[in-house]
């Protein structure tokens, strides 16, 4: 969370900064900040708002905003927050500055060691002006830059050594005002270099794709010094120089753009039918071909070791990830134990981190992460590469951290999602997923599976046609928003391979509109949420034709029978003998069990949207949430 960026060059630099924070505004938003030097009072002007980054540019002075008069050299820092400690206020928000304003930074992480380091300064009596862990490094580093006689790069190496944590920083020093400072620790940090000295930093590569396509990616322990002059200086965590390796990245300049949608999250929604087309394309071709997932790792990278390979002599799948990226792989595990006939185990990334698992190179863990930088799921990846086991990173973002660490890449090909709520990657997640669980059913000749697989094939085929059709007819949803968006908690239950997408639609909800939305197995109801039914609590069944729809609707009845206001989202007409059981249902096309949580999202995506939006509530930055989650 937060996004950094930072400038040195010749370019107006305000307006410059305030641009690319608006490209990591789904990183935060609680506030945003930038420091600036000033070629005239010798000073490094900060200025902050709280809240949007509109806010940040009507405090900024409007000659600020404009070209210089003179092309002086231009270095300044921007932030915007995800607070972790403290207040999204004016005085906790980024940058901070030392005490005698030598030092100005921005920070993304949290310094865990911040309350004592605090008590060491404020005892030698720097004096603090806000909460948070951050002012504390920039107090410290001017308290080690007295006894460095002020030389930058060996006071951020004793910096380093005193902080704990997870940090990416970017550092001004006031003595030094051509030069710009970047250090990272668990966090990310790319450089992007331009010409004849000109430098950008960030905390993603979609800041900058802009401006330049010449990208180092920092690794954890490094820090740098940028400079006209001395262009990049960079050290790793032993204090020694690194040699500067340059990325040409492909991405052009990216169009972030709503299309007329009211919301990027409705954009995204009615996306889907591309999405799914696009992450077939090529790996299959038709129902009776075979599936072929190629590893997307940057070749440059590494050397890329074939998703087949990786997928084939394992016992046993782990896969890692959190919130949706976690739900889609939930959904996965149903179908890779049917087709390969391997156990998966699907685990909360930052619950699996700190324990203790059974890892070996027969295990093949795929991180799921539409961001490719989750901190939780970042470590937990960290870890099974540790321990030797296989690993793959299923992302939508193939130059993130995850997809640069790990041995194969499997592009989601979602496109850029900029809503805060995942939609359509957690629809690309689990075609991705199931087309890997077919070609390893197809690459393990699981015989008695083998057979069903045309039928699947074809069914994630026409799944794009299918999702079209059940966009074109959203007024059942739009009534059902204003019916149900009233009421303050909502259950969502469905079985077997439905059921995450039940987790699915109460997290959307939950997320966007602030309703309290649980999401439960229909079967586990009796089991103690059954308790909590009557009329003022709402439950959406996700009823799917097979093998679990008698048992489902055997559980909607336990429900009715508690008074409950009943909504089927179901893809069968619902039996004679039911008629009462339903207060309202909604219908999608009939379709292949398997692809059915994959339709059966859909109304659960636009139930919330439409509640979300009818309730007034910020859709696509819902409070307190970030889209990328880089702190623990
Ligand atoms: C989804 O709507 C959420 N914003 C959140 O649960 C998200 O899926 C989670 O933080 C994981 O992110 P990732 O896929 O980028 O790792
Ligand atoms: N810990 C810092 C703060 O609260 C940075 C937060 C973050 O990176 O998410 O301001």
């Amino acid at each position: 969370m937060c996004g950094i960026v930072g400038y040195l060059g010749y370019k107006a630099i305000a307006p410059l900064l305030v641009e690319s924070l608006r490209t990591l505004e789904y990183r935060g938003y609680d506030s945003s900040g930038i420091a600036v030097y000033n070629n005239g009072t010798q000073n490094i002007n900060i200025y902050k708002a709280t809240g949007k980054l509109q806010n940040l540019v009507e405090v900024l002075p409007a000659d600020l905003l404009m070209e210089p008069p003179i092309k002086n050299l231009q270095v300044g820092i921007g932030h915007i927050r995800w607070a972790t400690h403290g207040a999204p206020t004016v005085e906790n928000a980024h940058p901070h500055h030392g005490h005698h304003g030598e030092v100005v930074l921005v920070h993304n992480g949290i310094i865990e060691n911040f309350a004592e380091l605090k008590q060491v300064l404020q005892g030698k009596g720097y004096v603090f002006n806000s909460q948070t862990d951050t002012e504390t490094v920039a107090h410290l580093l001017e308290d080690i830059l007295k006894s460095h006689q002020h030389d930058f790069l060996p006071a951020v190496a004793e910096l380093r050594r005193q902080l704990h944590g997870a940090y990416a920083l970017t550092m001004m020093h006031k003595q030094a005002p051509g030069k710009l400072y970047v250090a990272r620790q668990q966090a990310p940090l790319v450089i992007g270099v331009g010409n004849q000295g000109e430098y950008w930093v960030a905390s993603d590569v979609v800041a900058l794709v802009s401006y330049t396509n010449q990208i180092i990616y920092l690794e954890d322990g490094q820090y740098a010094e940028l400079s006209e002059e001395g262009g990049v200086k960079l050290f790793g965590p032993d204090n020694t120089p690194v040699e500067v390796k340059i990325h040409t990245i492909q991405t052009g300049p990216l169009t972030i753009d709503k299309k007329g949608y009211k919301h990027f999250m409705l954009k995204e929604i009615y996306e889907q039918p591309d999405v799914v087309r696009n992450a077939l394309l090529e790996r299959i071709t038709s129902d009776t071909s075979p599936v072929f997932i190629a590893n997307d790792t940057p070749v440059s990278e590494k050397e890329s070791v074939s998703i087949a390979s990786l997928s084939q002599d394992v016992d046993r799948v782990i896969i890692i990830g959190c919130g949706t990226s976690y739900n889609a792989g939930m959904v996965a595990k149903y179908l890779i134990e049917e087709l390969v006939r391997i156990p998966v185990e699907v685990e909360a990334a930052g619950e699996y981190r700190y324990r203790n698992p059974v890892l070996n190179d027969r295990c093949l863990v795929i991180a799921i992460s539409q961001s490719g930088e989750t901190a939780d799921t970042l470590e937990a990846l960290r870890l099974a590469i540790r321990s030797g086991a296989k690993t793959i990173a299923l992302t939508n973002r193939p130059d993130s951290t995850m997809a640069r660490e790990v041995g194969g890449v499997i592009n989601v090909r979602a496109g850029v999602e900029v809503s805060v709520c995942a939609t359509k990657s957690f629809v690309a997640q689990i075609v991705a997923l199931y087309l890997l669980g077919i070609m390893m059913c197809e690459h393990r000749g699981v015989a008695e599976k083998l057979a069903e697989l045309p039928e699947l094939k074809k069914a994630l085929l026409t799944l794009p046609v299918l999702m079209e059709a059940m966009l074109s007819n959203v007024d059942p949803l739009q009534k059902l928003a204003r019916k149900y968006g009233h009421y303050t908690s909502m259950l969502f239950i469905a079985r077997g391979v439905c059921f995450p997408a039940a987790l699915e639609g109460a997290l959307k909800l939950k997320e966007i509109s602030y309703i309290h939305a649980e999401g439960y197995s229909g079967a586990e109801l009796k089991h103690g949420p059954i308790a909590l039914l009557d009329e003022s609590m709402p439950v959406v069944s996700l009823l799917s034709d097979g093998a679990v729809f008698d048992k489902m609707l055997s559980n909607c009845q336990e429900a009715k029978a508690r008074s409950a206001q009943m909504i089927s989202v179901t893809n069968k007409a619902i039996p004679h003998g039911y008629e009462n059981t339903f207060d309202d249902i909604i219908s999608y096309p009939a379709c292949h069990e398997w692809v059915a949580p994959l339709l059966g999202s859909i109304p659960l995506q636009l139930l919330s949207y439409y509640t979300a939006e009818f309730l007034g509530k910020d859709v696509d930055q819902p409070r307190n949430l970030a889209k990328s989650v880089t702190v623990e």
